[in-house]
């Protein structure tokens, strides 16, 4: 059963402050522990967040200066951070095997080299993610970039981070998880940024809205009142070549979109839903804009060129990874890359730093896979033999693998060498078995 949408306002996750701060780097302390969350009307809704709260604290980092994080694991089991999208050393990227101990703490240096974006940083408890992102380990990390001045794209009140996701409850108010190897999780309640499909005040003017799609394994196809345009700006990995408009915006698990929205297209007092379509009906209110009169004059505008698109090298290799779900001896079945489970020991292949490559995969399965590489970004090259969407001609790093659908993306490995995973983002077959390893080398 779910909940009367629109009743409360959206909540902004807070924002987290550096302990130390310098033109050089930035250092954070978090405390990865139990909280509670007011969700719904009454009820404490128990969470492990980072610093207790749902969503995480928001990490706003600036290119070209590090940020490092000192982690705490207060939370009673054991937990591993992922920057999701950073370029970050493997020693710092939240391998499966570097798990931080309940008790223990693990410091992370996030160099910020990479472009701006929308990234987030999660839990990736081996074989747990699925648990440890449902009960709240999500937060989001906004890369700025002082280069992108020039663009004049809304800032500051105007540019709103709105991390998606579902949920189910228990009468006491607490999270129902209930497990489902095949299609993932899928609860009867959306949530925006921790609050049941909330509303929002904006002004008429233009806003920087950046969707972030948190849930397990629920996908969203989000379409604004009336059918209106939502101008895309920015995929996973940064700003697109140029803007793009769209009536739709496919979202899933751990993707990001970024939009420009006009509101002066709507008058004052016009109430505007965002819609998720072709979920159960329950699922389809995402959020509600309730539009109101501009305060001061526009300063953002809706730049159409947004980045240079660079040279990259050849391509160096091509690799194919059929995407299926196997039966084991025993009967059983699992979620699988490549015909095989994944295992610490196992290195699927070594690209060479600097490189590009192709890699197909090929979804013999009948659900959706979020293919996601750590480490590094890759291009779509294409889907089923065709171009992609323009909203995927950016650098993207988790790419929806539909049934039976062959796609191919060139990732560029332009940082940094050694370990890394690639996996399935639907968070229970991720957990499953659906992941991958391999090894950069210099
Ligand atoms: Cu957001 Cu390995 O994942
Ligand atoms: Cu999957």
């Amino acid at each position: 059963s779910a909940f009367e949408p629109f009743q409360r306002d959206l909540p902004l996750p807070p924002v987290a402050r550096p302990v130390r701060a310098s033109k050089q780097l930035e250092e954070y302390v978090m405390d990865m522990k139990p909280g509670t969350a007011e969700i719904l009307p009454g009820l404490e809704t128990p969470i492990l967040g980072y610093n207790g709260s749902f969503p995480g604290p928001t990490i706003r980092a600036r290119r070209g200066r590090p940020v490092h994080v000192t982690q705490r694991n207060q939370s009673g089991r054991e937990l591993n951070v992922h920057l999701h999208g950073g370029v970050t050393p493997p020693e710092y990227d939240g391998h499966p095997h570097d798990s931080i101990p309940d008790g223990a703490e693990r410091l992370y240096k996030y160099p910020n080299v990479a472009h701006s974006a929308t990234l987030w940083y999660h839990d990736h408890a081996h074989g747990e993610t699925h648990k440890t992102l449902f009960a709240g380990l999500a937060a989001f990390y906004l890369l700025d970039d002082p280069d992108d001045k020039h663009l004049d794209l809304p800032q500051g009140d105007y540019d709103v981070p709105l991390m998606i996701m579902d949920r189910s409850f228990n009468k006491d108010g607490s999270f129902r998880y209930r497990y489902d190897l095949d299609r993932g999780f899928r609860g009867d309640t959306i949530l925006v940024n921790g609050a049941v499909a909330p509303r929002m005040k904006v002004e008429r003017r233009l806003y920087r809205l950046r969707f972030l799609n948190a849930s397990n394994a629920r996908a969203y196809t989000l379409k604004l009142g009336n059918g209106r345009d939502m101008i895309q700006i920015g995929s996973d990995g940064g700003l697109l070549p140029t803007a793009v408009r769209r009536k739709e915006i496919p979202m899933e698990p751990a993707e990001r979109v970024d939009v420009i929205v006009d509101f002066r297209q709507f008058g004052v007092g016009s109430k505007v839903i965002l819609h998720n379509e072709g979920g159960e009906p329950s699922t389809s209110a995402v959020m509600r804009f309730d539009v109101v009169k501009a305060t001061g004059a526009e300063e953002a505008r809706i730049p159409k060129l947004l980045r240079e698109e660079e040279e990259i090298p050849e391509v160096n290799a091509e690799r194919s990874w059929p995407l299926t779900f196997q039966g084991l001896a025993g009967g059983a079945s699992m979620w699988q890359i490549g015909g095989g489970g994944f295992n610490e020991m196992r290195i699927d292949c070594r690209p060479r730093l600097g490189s590009t490559e192709l890699w197909t995969w090929r979804n013999l399965s009948q659900r959706t896979h979020p293919m996601h590489t750590h480490g590094y970004h890759f291009r779509v090259v294409s889907v089923n033999g065709k171009q992609p969407h323009p909203g995927d001609r950016g650098w993207k790093d988790t790419v929806a693998v539909y049934p039976n659908e062959t796609v191919v993306v060139r990732p560029y490995f332009d940082y940094y060498a050694g370990l890394y995973v690639f996996h399935c983002h639907a968070a229970e077959h991720g957990d499953m078995s659906m992941m991958g390893q391999m090894e950069v080398v210099a």
